[in-house]
């Protein structure tokens, strides 16, 4: 990592971010595309052991760190990304139809705050171009997680029907399922009127999951919520999810706006339109990973934690709140990617210090009788 923060990025961070963020998907599309390449960085990268294996919805997972949705949105470079040693990747927001997402300036860095602000709006290639690409790309070499979500035809488009942004789920569901090892719908994109607002209505949730029932899904599927504001939110969300037959799991997704607390000038923000990932939005995540913990059927459901995890701490700490499995988006780009394996590494000292064989033992540890589970965070 320190030459990545020595001179990488520092040189990288001269340049506009949407810029490095095409640079490196397209660099990792043509490392992808050479199956030699990939295993050999695999082979250095890949966590050793079994301490950190976990089975999640039926799937094996080397390690429970996972690469988030929105670095890999068309899933141009998953064989790549997975030789890092992350123990799975989840590719997207993928829709049914192609989206060029918000006008640009979208993406924002904030060093002083770790922070990255995201207004991309899924810009992706849409659901049959993506799974042309993966029916002939190389798998991965950890589970391939599918993130799914309704297309974005703008802001000047009218709005679409309930029915129609069911139907757009449906569609990328039934195009993409065969090619994904598990199935994740974004309910909660912070920056798309529909994502924002569309499933505050319990009814169209319901909707939503009674057609999948219908359809048959034969991958395991989490919803991605948008954190809570409290615990009576939780429990309507839960109840209204209960009778869906094909629901594994929950992930957390960033809050839209900005939070409170940020180091970086307020002039500054006001020019930079989006959700805020990284270091600050670590607490709330984490609120709400401990709230669905405690309220959630826990033999039914399992919870993929993400936001702020830049160091093992960060990722055992959301563990110990109740996470299975935890994603990583924000700390590629401020540590380089060599922090997945020093984030393994250091995981499987922090399982072992503590006397946990696997880290399935320490899976919401800290979340169950305590009135208020402690949330510290590394620094
Ligand atoms: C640049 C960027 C793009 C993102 N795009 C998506 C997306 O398309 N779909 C989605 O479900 N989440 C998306 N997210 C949210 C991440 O998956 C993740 O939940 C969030 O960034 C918190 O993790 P982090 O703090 O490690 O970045 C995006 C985040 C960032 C920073």
């Amino acid at each position: 990592m320190g030459l990545y923060r020595s001179v990488l990025r520092p040189l990288l961070f001269r340049a506009d971010a949407e810029r490095v963020h095409g640079w490196a998907i397209r660099a990792g599309e043509l490392a992808a595309s050479s199956h030699w390449l990939c295993s050999t960085v695999a082979a250095r990268q890949a966590p050793a052991g079994e301490r950190l294996a976990v089975t999640v919805g039926g799937l094996r997972f080397r390690t429970p760190i996972g690469l988030a949705a929105g670095f890999d949105k068309s899933a141009r470079a998953a064989p790549f990304l997975a030789a890092l040693g992350f123990g799975h990747v989840e590719v997207g927001s993928i829709s049914a139809e192609a989206s060029a997402g918000n006008p640009p300036p979208r993406l924002f860095r904030l060093p002083l705050d770790r922070a990255i602000v995201v207004n991309y709006g899924l810009p992706n290639d849409g659901a049959e171009r993506v799974a042309q690409r993966l029916a002939a790309a190389q798998r991965p070499s950890v589970p391939l997680g599918i993130n799914l979500v309704s297309t974005n035809r703008g802001a000047g488009a009218a709005p679409a029907s309930d029915d129609a942004v069911i139907a757009d789920y449906l569609q990328s569901v039934q195009c993409l399922q065969a090619h994904a090892d598990y199935l994740c719908l974004n309910l909660s994109c912070p920056n798309t009127p529909d994502g924002r607002n569309f499933f505050h209505e319990p009814r169209r949730l319901q909707a939503l999951l009674e057609s999948l029932d219908r359809l048959g899904l034969a991958k395991p599927l989490f919803l991605k919520v948008a954190p809570f504001a409290g615990a009576g939110d939780v429990e309507a969300f839960l109840a209204c999810v209960e009778p869906a037959r094909c629901v594994s799991g929950f992930s957390v997704n960033l809050p839209s706006g900005k939070p409170g607390g940020l180091v970086t000038p307020a002039a500054r923000l006001e020019r930079m339109p989006g959700a805020v990932s990284g270091r600050p939005a670590a607490d709330r995540a984490d609120r709400t990973l401990v709230e669905l913990y405690r309220r959630m059927d826990r033999a039914r459901y399992r919870l993929i934690g993400s936001g702020g995890v830049f160091s093992a701490e960060d990722a055992y700490r959301k563990i110990r709140l109740g996470a299975s499995l935890v994603q990583l988006l924000t700390a590629l780009v401020y540590e380089g990617p060599a922090v997945v394996s020093c984030i393994n590494r250091r995981l499987a000292g922090l399982l072992e210090a503590d006397g946990f064989g696997h880290v399935g033992e320490a899976v919401g540890v800290d979340a169950l009788n305590t009135r208020r589970a402690p949330i510290v965070r590394s620094d």
